[in-house]
């Protein structure tokens, strides 16, 4: 099903864990499979003065395309400009891992997402302006983790064991 490069990325992600002291933090989720995801970011002058995401790191409890994306997203985002990681897509992530199965290409999403996320993050506590870009995204993000986290309580609240709602499948 996952190409060499995808396992490769699974097996031994890349700027896997949490971040002492992030400059900023995205947290998205699937509606439909249920995965998590946070990528968190430093934000710092390179040697030209130039702002740009020095570090980046990330935890994800989902299926093998999203651990390969969390780990090809940071590797994509680290050391570019705020502008260039904004344009990122989960299209660039899915073809620098050779491609994704098409049922799996929401996974790459997520860390697209994620990333908007954090940098999302970034701005707002900076009272910087929003691109309306960013915006828009995120507003449609938050939409869907306040579904998600709907679900969760839903199902946590038809049996106290977890065996009779609709468990969040994954693979
Ligand atoms: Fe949920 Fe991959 S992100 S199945």
């Amino acid at each position: 099903m996952y190409n060499e490069k995808v396992v490769e990325h699974f097996r031994q992600p890349h700027n896997m864990g949490k971040m002492s002291e992030p400059s900023a933090v995205g947290r998205v989720g699937n509606m439909l499979c249920g995965d998590v995801m946070w990528f968190y970011i430093r934000v710092e002058p390179d040697a030209g003065g130039r702002e740009i995401i020095s570090d980046v790191s990330w935890e994800t409890f989902g299926c093998t395309a999203a651990i390969a994306t969390s780990s090809m997203m940071s590797d994509l985002a680290k050391g570019k400009t705020l502008e260039e990681a904004i344009a990122i897509t989960n299209r660039d992530v899915a073809d620098k891992l050779g491609g994704l199965p098409a049922v799996k290409m929401h996974c790459s999403a997520l860390a697209a997402d994620a990333l908007n996320e954090a940098i999302h993050d970034y701005l707002t506590k900076q009272a910087r302006p929003i691109p309306q870009a960013l915006a828009a995204r995120h507003e449609r993000i938050q939409k869907e983790m306040a579904a998600l986290e709907e679900r969760y309580k839903a199902f946590l609240s038809k049996d106290p064991k977890g065996q009779q709602g609709e468990a969040p499948a994954c693979s």
